[in-house]
């Protein structure tokens, strides 16, 4: 498994995660993006999914403007 995690505060809300991976990415009520299904740490605040495979979320990762979107072993 691979972990998907977005550090959810820093999100400028381009939409670029969405435009790309829409399969993975929504748009949030706060104009953030944010994995569908995903959920929020407690303690860092930040959103996290775990996924059998990255598919799209490389894309998306490599290109958040703000680099934001981590994806762990
Ligand atoms: Fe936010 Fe980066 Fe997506 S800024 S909207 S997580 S591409």
């Amino acid at each position: 498994m691979k972990k998907i995690v977005q550090k959810y505060s820093e999100c400028i809300g381009c939409g670029t995660c969405v435009a790309l991976c829409p399969n993975f990415w929504e748009m949030g009520e706060e104009g953030k993006a944010r994995p569908k299904k995903g959920k929020k740490n407690p303690e860092t605040g930040d959103y996290e999914l775990e996924v059998k495979k990255v598919e799209c979320n490389k894309e998306a990762a490599d290109a958040c403007p703000v680099q934001i979107i981590s994806l762990r072993d």
